[in-house]
C-alpha cells in the first residue's frame, strides 16, 4: 500500500464516496487510525487541549508540535499526515507561512499543512502551494482566534453565511487541496460542499460535507465531562482506562501483582 495523496481525495470527491479523518498526537493511536483505514490524520494544534492541557489552542508552539507529527508519521504507513500550523507561526504573512510550513515538512515529515482562515491567509495559501506545499483551509470557527470571536460559536448564521461561502472561494482559488468547516450551520455547509470542486471537511457543519473530522479522544471517549453537540462518542475509553487502573492500584496494594508468572527466577 502506498500514502494516500492528495489527489485520491480529490477523486474520492468526483465519486461521491466520503471519508473520516481523526486527530493523532501519537504513534500507537497513529498506527490504529492507519491500519483502521482512516486516510487523513492531523497532528491537531488542539494538542494544546488535548496533551498539553491547555485552555486553548494559543499557547501551543511548532517546536511542540513538530516532535508529535514526526511520531504520526513515523507510526504510520498509508494516511495522509496533516501538520497544523498553530498560531503566531504563520499571521505575519507568506514569507512567514513559507518558513513555518517548511520546517513542518523538512522536520515533520508530514504531507500536507493546515491554517486557518478564509481570506485573509489566502496569500499564505497561494505562497505555500506555490512552493508546493499542500495546505488544507479552515473556516467557519477557527479556534485560534477564540479569544476575538468569544469563546466556541456558530459561525455563519444568517446573513454572515456569504462571509463563510466567500472564505471557501477564496481558500479554493488561492490552492487549498480541501477545506475544514467548522461550527457552521449545515445548509451552508451543503452549499460550500456543492459549489467547490475540492472536498470540504465537516466538523460541526452537518451531514453534507464530502469528509468528517472529530479529535480522536472525543471519538473515543477518553475526554470525561460536556461534549460539543457535534461530538460522538464511539467507546468508553476514559471508563476502560480507570478500570484497568484500579484493578492494578488493588492489585499491587493486595500483593497478587505481580505473580510467580511475572517474576524471573
Ligand atoms: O486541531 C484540530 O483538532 C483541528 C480539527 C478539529 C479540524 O483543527
Ligand atoms: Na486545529
Amino acid at each position: 500500500t502506498r500514502r494516500v495523496r492528495t489527489r485520491d481525495l480529490l477523486a474520492a470527491k468526483s465519486r461521491g464516496d466520503r471519508w473520516p479523518m481523526l486527530t493523532s498526537y501519537d504513534m500507537y493511536t497513529a498506527a490504529i487510525f492507519d491500519r483502521s483505514g482512516v486516510p487523513v490524520l492531523l497532528v491537531g494544534d488542539s494538542a494544546a487541549n488535548n496533551v498539553f492541557g491547555f485552555e486553548t489552542t494559543v499557547p501551543v508552539t511548532v517546536d511542540d508540535l513538530l516532535p508529535l507529527v514526526r511520531a504520526v508519521v513515523r507510526a504510520t504507513s498509508t494516511a495522509l499526515i496533516v501538520g497544523d500550523l498553530p498560531f503566531g507561526s504563520y499571521e505575519e504573512g507568506p514569507t512567514q507561512a513559507l518558513r513555518t510550513a517548511v520546517r513542518f515538512m523538512k522536520e515533520g515529515g508530514c504531507h500536507a499543512v493546515k491554517l486557518e482562515g478564509g481570506r485573509r491567509v489566502a496569500a499564505q495559501i497561494e505562497a505555500l502551494t506555490t512552493a508546493g506545499i499542500p495546505v488544507m483551509a479552515h473556516i467557519g470557527f477557527t479556534p485560534q482566534s477564540e479569544h476575538a470571536i468569544g469563546g466556541y460559536r456558530v459561525q455563519g448564521r444568517e446573513r454572515a453565511g456569504a462571509d463563510i461561502i466567500a472564505d471557501a472561494h477564496a481558500v479554493a482559488e488561492a490552492g487549498a487541496f480541501a477545506v475544514v468547516l467548522e461550527m457552521v450551520p449545515g445548509e451552508v455547509a451543503k452549499q460550500v460542499t456543492k459549489e467547490l470542486a475540492i472536498p470540504t471537511v465537516g466538523i460541526g457543519a452537518g451531514p453534507d460535507t464530502d469528509a468528517q473530522v472529530l479529535v480522536w479522544q472525543d471519538m473515543a471517549g477518553l475526554r470525561t465531562g460536556a461534549a460539543p453537540r457535534f461530538v460522538k462518542r464511539y467507546a468508553d475509553l476514559a471508563g476502560v482506562l480507570e478500570d484497568a487502573t484500579r484493578r492494578f492500584a488493588d492489585e499491587v496494594r493486595g500483593g497478587e501483582f505481580p505473580a510467580a508468572e511475572h517474576t524471573f527466577s
